[in-house]
């Protein structure tokens, strides 16, 4: 070497001189160091949100992603198709935690999540959605100093009987960057006291994921399979899925809502990919259907999108499923009593019909007769949100600083 650093900047006498020096290498070891994060996904529509975020960190050297598994879902189904076909690498811990009560469940993650985190010391966890494992990693992250991304902040059904709801006050309240993906979302952050620039509109992250993988779907052998294919031409069908507890854990419920589709069924195919709570429920009340209901099982994700893209109606009491039928352009019929997602209503394609069967078959045949919503895509949900947040994490999120296992406040 032909000079010391010391030399370099003012001589090996000048103390100012060497603590500018300590500056300098302190801001290089900081700008060299990785930003580790440690992303986590543990129920199915965890998974078309984190696998554009994964991708796009991966794209930046200045990212360590690391990927967590809490195993809140496990069938192959529900998970692991998910990740062949979307790409997403497989995760480095899986928490393998299983199903169970929402106590014993989110209890089992809290508690397998916190030895991960203090191995791993992350300068942040990014969670996404309202499963329970959002809120039980969220939870354990911010007892140990660690700051939380949360993906999907501040949407609201204002229904605290729906799990997901707790699930979404709750992170909320604890997350230090609010991610959201329509401006209802802002203004229910704020009116629950989080700061203004914690708050950040960058789009949704699962439009990425369907502006990615549509023409790949479309190139599924899904409309053969199920005899829905007139040579070239698609005919005439619909899809319908229900999971939420409040539709499909009470018998009388259930049977009420299949009675409403069995109407539709007279006029057109309508494919149900079961979820396997609604499978229990079906096979315990001995519920029985129209045959053009077509039960199929949870299939993966390009299937199902090759489907929706291609149904002249969707029914469903899914979240996720409301904002990927308004940027499909599909009309789609919530049976649900409310939405967290207002945008899907006031701009997009979809109708909240709520679960009186009268109800829903008066506005299926509505929409079948021509009269659908005309909608448009709401802002920023452009295939870049996943972009937007990366850029934010790396301007902001301190690298190296966390000291893991020292509370905030301690
Ligand atoms: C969970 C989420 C919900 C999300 C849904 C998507 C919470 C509180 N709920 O609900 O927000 O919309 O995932 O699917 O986090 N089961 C299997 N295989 C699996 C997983 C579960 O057969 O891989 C069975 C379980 O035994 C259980 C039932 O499915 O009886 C329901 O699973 P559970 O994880 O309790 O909730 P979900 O209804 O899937």
């Amino acid at each position: 070497m032909f000079f010391s650093r010391e030399w370099r900047f003012g001589g090996p006498n000048g103390r100012f001189p060497n603590a500018i020096l300590g500056f300098v290498i302190g801001y290089e070891r900081f700008m060299s160091q990785p930003l580790k994060i440690l992303n986590i996904v543990g129920a199915r529509p965890n998974l078309p949100k984190i696998a554009p975020l994964m991708h796009e960190m991966q794209r930046h050297p200045e990212f360590e992603a690391i990927l967590v598994h809490t195993g809140q879902h496990y069938d192959e189904k529900l998970s692991d198709i998910f990740f062949r076909q979307m790409g997403i690498p497989s995760p480095h811990v899986n928490l393998e935690v299983g199903s169970g009560s929402h106590a014993s469940q989110t209890a089992e993650i809290l508690k397998c999540i916190e030895p991960v985190l203090l191995e791993r010391k992350p300068d942040l966890v990014l969670v996404v959605g309202d499963v329970n494992s959002t809120i039980a990693v969220s939870l354990a992250a911010v007892k140990l100093g660690i700051q939380v991304a949360h993906v999907e902040a501040g949407l609201r059904s204002f229904d605290r009987s729906m799990p997901e709801e707790i699930n979404r006050v709750l992170t909320d309240a604890i997350a230090d960057y609010l991610f959201v993906t329509e401006e209802d979302a802002i203004e229910h952050l704020l009116k629950e006291g989080r700061p203004r620039e914690s708050i950040f509109m960058v789009g949704n992250v699962m439009i990425d994921s369907l502006c990615h993988f549509l023409p790949i779907a479309r190139q599924s052998g899904i409309g053969n399979e199920l005899g829905l294919m007139n040579g070239a031409a698609w005919k005439r069908f619909g899809v319908m899925t229900l999971h939420r507890p409040s539709n499909v854990d009470s018998t009388e419920k259930l049977s009420q809502l299949l009675g409403a589709v069995d109407a539709i069924a007279a006029e057109m195919p309508v494919i149900f990919p079961v979820h396997p709570r609604t499978q229990q429920r079906l096979t315990a009340g001995g519920i029985r259907h129209h045959p053009q209901v077509r039960l199929i099982p949870p299939g993966g994700y390009l299937d199902f999108l090759c489907l929706l893209s291609k149904s002249a109606l969707v029914l469903t009491d899914s979240g996720g499923i409301q904002e990927e039928t308004t940027a499909l352009g599909v009309p789609c019929l919530t049976l649900r009593e409310n939405t967290e997602r207002p945008i899907t209503i006031s701009q997009g394609t979809n109708l909240l019909v709520g679960t009186d069967p009268a109800k829903i078959v008066a506005a299926a045949r509505d929409t079948l007769s021509g009269k659908s919503k005309v909608g448009r895509i709401p802002p920023l949900w452009d295939g870049h949100a996943a972009q937007r947040i990366v850029e934010i994490l790396l301007k902001l999120v301190p690298r190296g600083e966390c000291i893991v296992g020292v509370s905030r406040n301690s």
